[in-house]
């Protein structure tokens, strides 16, 4: 029985265990593409392979051909058929596992390469089927591959060890955060929070199991960085660092001893620093840092609420989506509010860890959207810190990170590369594909020359919550709020016809 469904062609040339060329055959009624499944037999048994990059020439029309006229009497000379027999399909394939071994769920790594002259075959869809859609446990359809149709699933286990979803814009990124989101709550009642930059996400379809809410701070779990980060003392400002903290030390000090509580805690730390005015010598810095303290009230009054719940569970619930709207914040406030909830999240996941009664109790994904501003690769910000930590630690405390950017090569680099899985949607600048290939061991050259030329929502997944390297059409996920581009021309004539309306009633009332 052969390895595989139809006959395609031959190795030809010399092949490594894990790459062999193919020359593909004129027979093959298969519509080839870059992406698909091929499969050919070796002394050690049938190895499965994804065909990298596709060719095509003619021995008569070689690229050293300078005469056009030369070219039109060599196609008139011979007939179709004949011209057909000249050219040539080459590919290059990258061999993956041994059959065998997927079939028992593992991967077995191809140890010796191919003989020239092996027929390759297209693999079996059923071979497929089991492979990228298992019904086992934990594993959630994302979409389908690319070049078949068969389901592909991925293994939710896994995504602890943190995911990238990366693309240009328009890409495809958000629907696949909604698609990826919306099956592991539905599915594995799993809790996400999404720090969504732009208020673009809805519900996504999920009801009830969504929340989306401006964020809220109680200012008694506020760190001194994060007060800091909000007022915005520069670099520095290290005298006007000292008075901020220990404004904040007192008050700290002064809860933690019952003589405030958390209605009266942010007054008190405005009391706090304008007491150090007393006791400094240059007036002038703690004017400074007390302008800086009024612009925290006028900014941040919403967020940092003394009502709000001092329980983390209470404001990311488990077992539901929590979408916080960043939409209204500059880029100082959002830093300091999703790097707030990174550090309870993994401060408290640990606590759990530990006591099995204090902290948060379940696991959870925090998917950071504008990963390029919150955890930029040239300036240090709060969240990249707790990013970091999070994709050093949280695999052993079930916090997982999923980053989502349009600019790959401006992602802090040492973040980037802990996320073992990645989603690579279509890419076009080639620094940001570099960029993305150093990131991530499984990319290949073969493979990092499709990004350029990928359809919206087509998407190169590798990493461990794959069992193999796919191309992959993610499913449209319909109940997002927005993402596509906006119709300006619509809107812009919408506006001029409710502008005559508008004509119309003024007319009418004078
Ligand atoms: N899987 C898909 N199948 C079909 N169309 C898709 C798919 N994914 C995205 N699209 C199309 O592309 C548009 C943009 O997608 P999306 O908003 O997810 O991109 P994005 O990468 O998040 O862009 P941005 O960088 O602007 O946030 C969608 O509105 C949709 O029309
Ligand atoms: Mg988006």
């Amino acid at each position: 029985m052969s390895c595989g469904e139809e006959s395609v062609g031959w190795i030809v040339g010399e092949s490594s265990p894990t790459r062999s060329l193919v020359i593909f055959s004129h027979d093959s009624k298969l519509n080839l593409s870059a992406g698909m499944y091929l499969v050919t037999e070796t002394s050690r048994g049938c190895v499965l392979g994804i065909l990298e990059s596709l060719v095509s020439g003619s021995r008569l029309l070689p690229s050293s051909v300078t005469d056009p006229n030369s070219v039109n009497s060599v196609i008139s000379a011979i007939n179709q058929n004949e011209m057909l027999s000249e050219t040539y399909l080459k590919g290059s394939v990258m061999w993956l596992s041994y059959l065998d071994a997927l079939e028992k769920g593992s991967i077995d790594s191809p140890k010796v390469p191919p003989l020239p002259g092996t027929i390759v075959y297209s693999a079996k869809k059923e071979d497929l089927e089991n492979i990228f859609s298992p019904n086992d446990k934990g594993w959630i359809k994302i979409g389908k591959l690319s070049t078949v149709d068969v389901d592909y699933k991925i293994n939710i286990n896994k995504l602890q060890r943190h995911l990238a979803i990366l693309a240009v814009t328009g890409g495809g990124k958000s629907n696949t955060v909604c698609i990826l989101s919306r099956n592991i709550i539905k599915e594995l009642n799993g809790t996400i929070v999404l720090f969504d930059m732009h208020g673009e996400y809805g519900d996504l379809g999920l009801g009830d199991k969504a929340n989306i809410r401006k964020p809220v701070i109680n200012p008694v779990k506020l760190s001194f960085e994060e007060i800091k980060d909000l007022s915005r003392l520069p670099e520095n400002a290290i005298n006007q660092e000292r008075i901020l903290r220990h404004a904040w030390s007192a008050t700290i000090k002064d809860f933690n001893n019952n003589k405030i509580n958390v209605a009266n805690f942010m007054d008190k730390f405005y009391e706090n620093a304008q007491a150090e005015r007393e006791l400094a010598k240059n007036k002038r810095e703690v004017d400074g840092v007390l302008n800086k303290l009024d612009d925290i009230k006028a900014m941040y009054d919403e967020v940092l609420d003394p009502n709000a719940p001092l329980e983390l569970k209470d404001i990311i619930e488990p077992g539901k989506l929590t979408i916080f709207d960043l939409s209204e914040f500059d880029e100082i406030g959002a830093d300091a509010v999703v790097s707030h909830f990174l550090r309870r999240l993994l401060q408290e996941r640990k606590l759990w860890k530990k006591t099995r009664s204090n902290g948060y109790p379940v696991p959870v994904f925090t998917v950071i959207e504008e990963a390029h501003i919150l955890i930029p690769s040239k300036r240090n910000t709060l969240t990249s810190y707790w990013a970091s930590r999070i994709a050093r630690e949280g695999r052993k405390f079930g916090v997982g990170l999923i980053l989502v950017s349009q600019r790959p090569k401006n992602v802090n680099s040492d973040v980037l590369s802990q996320t073992n899985n990645k989603i690579i949607l279509k890419i076009v600048e080639p620094q940001d594909i570099e960029y993305v290939q150093d990131a991530s061991e499984e990319l290949s050259q073969d493979l990092a020359e499709l990004l350029p030329g990928l359809n919206p929502g087509e998407a190169i997944i590798i990493g461990s919550m794959a069992k193999l390297p796919a191309l992959v059409k993610i499913e449209l996920c319909n109940s997002k709020k927005s993402g596509g581009d906006i119709d300006i021309v619509s809107e812009w004539s919408n506006m001029n016809e409710n502008k005559e309306f508008l004509e119309e009633d003024l007319k009418s009332v004078f």
